[in-house]
């Protein structure tokens, strides 16, 4: 399974990046509005850093202006993905950006319905957004099954990103079911290293360690 982080924090990413289990991020307006930066500027800065697939989204609602939209944003770096709104204006425009040969990430899929008509459009990847379904009592899990078991049916080349990812167990979720990728924001990621006796054990091997030690001084 492919990790994305969902972020726009430089920092963050460079993290990431560092501890090399980041192949991609994904970015939204809100994400980009919170760290207040040029957003031109910052979709290039995370291409250069991350070398790998990084989403960017589209502002407007009508499918001609989201086509222009979406071609600037691809001239910014050959790794930018164009997000574009789960909608019918969205899914004509993802249908021309793919005969242009741009990529695409069909974004706020809440149904199994959106996520084929977005693999039909010829969708590069699709999000849904399993977080939010969750919170709204719906199973979030659940709708990612059913996209990969519709996807393999048809033999559909979309690829599967779980994104709105709120813990660790949706991410374990996620890939015992074998979607393509995860979007995770930072925290998550951090808190997938933890686990108590990892860090009792590494306490106790150092304490043995140091106690061999003083016993061959002796
Ligand atoms: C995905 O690409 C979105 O940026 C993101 O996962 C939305 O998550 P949220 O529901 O936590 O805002």
């Amino acid at each position: 399974m492919r990790i994305f982080l969902d972020t726009a924090n430089i920092d963050e990413i460079r993290q990431g990046v560092e501890w090399g289990i980041v192949d991609g991020v994904t970015t939204n307006p809100t994400l980009i509005a919170k760290e207040g930066a040029d957003f031109e500027k910052r979709v290039k800065d995370i291409c250069q850093l991350v070398q790998g697939p990084v989403s960017a989204e589209v502002i407007s609602l009508k499918w001609d202006v989201m086509v222009e939209e979406a071609r600037k944003l691809a001239a910014i770096d050959d790794y930018v993905v164009v997000k574009i709104p789960m909608t019918p204006d969205g899914i004509k425009a993802v249908r021309i950006l793919s005969a242009e040969g741009i990529k695409t990430n069909v974004t706020l899929i809440f149904s199994a319905n959106q996520a084929l008509l977005a693999a039909k459009a010829g969708a590069t990847f699709v999000s849904p957004f399993i977080g939010r379904i969750d919170d709204n009592g719906n199973d979030g899990v659940k709708l990612l099954d059913e996209i990969i078991q519709i996807y393999s049916n048809y033999g559909f080349d979309t690829e599967v990103i779980a994104a709105s990812i709120r813990h660790p167990m949706h991410v374990v979720e996620a890939a015992m079911i074998g979607v393509d990728i995860a979007t995770i924001p930072f925290d998550v990621l951090k808190k997938m290293f933890i686990h108590p006796l990892t860090d009792a054990g590494i306490k106790r091997f150092l304490q043995d360690w140091e106690a061999y030690q003083k016993g061959k001084e002796q």
